[in-house]
């Protein structure tokens, strides 16, 4: 179990969505801490192999954290913290690339 060393209690929440599916998550937090706190096992799968990747570093280092957030593909969930309403996916595979201009 993934839990703070400074307690949940008396901390702010917010809402948030992975998947679809709503979330209660502690203000502050980052994208990684709240979905291991939600008990989700990994965040994406590799392009290739389709293997599973959870965050490992938790600093910005291994990006094994990539999740899309609000649409946007390849966010590091441990750089970036949770906001009221924020859209969050799980990162299947290569990202799609973006049409040409
Ligand atoms: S957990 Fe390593 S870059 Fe996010």
């Amino acid at each position: 179990m993934f839990r703070p060393i400074d307690g949940d209690s008396g901390s702010r929440t917010v809402r948030v969505r992975l998947e679809g599916r709503e979330l209660q998550a502690r203000a502050g937090d980052t994208v990684a801490m709240a979905l291991l706190k939600a008990g989700i096992g990994h965040l994406r799968e590799t392009p290739v192999s389709g293997e599973p990747r959870a965050p490992m570093c938790l600093m910005g280092v291994c990006f094994d954290c990539l999740v899309q957030v609000n649409g946007q593909p390849n966010v590091q969930a441990c750089m970036v913290r949770v906001a009221e309403g924020m859209d969050i996916r799980l990162q299947h595979g290569a990202r799609p690339l973006a049409a040409s201009a």
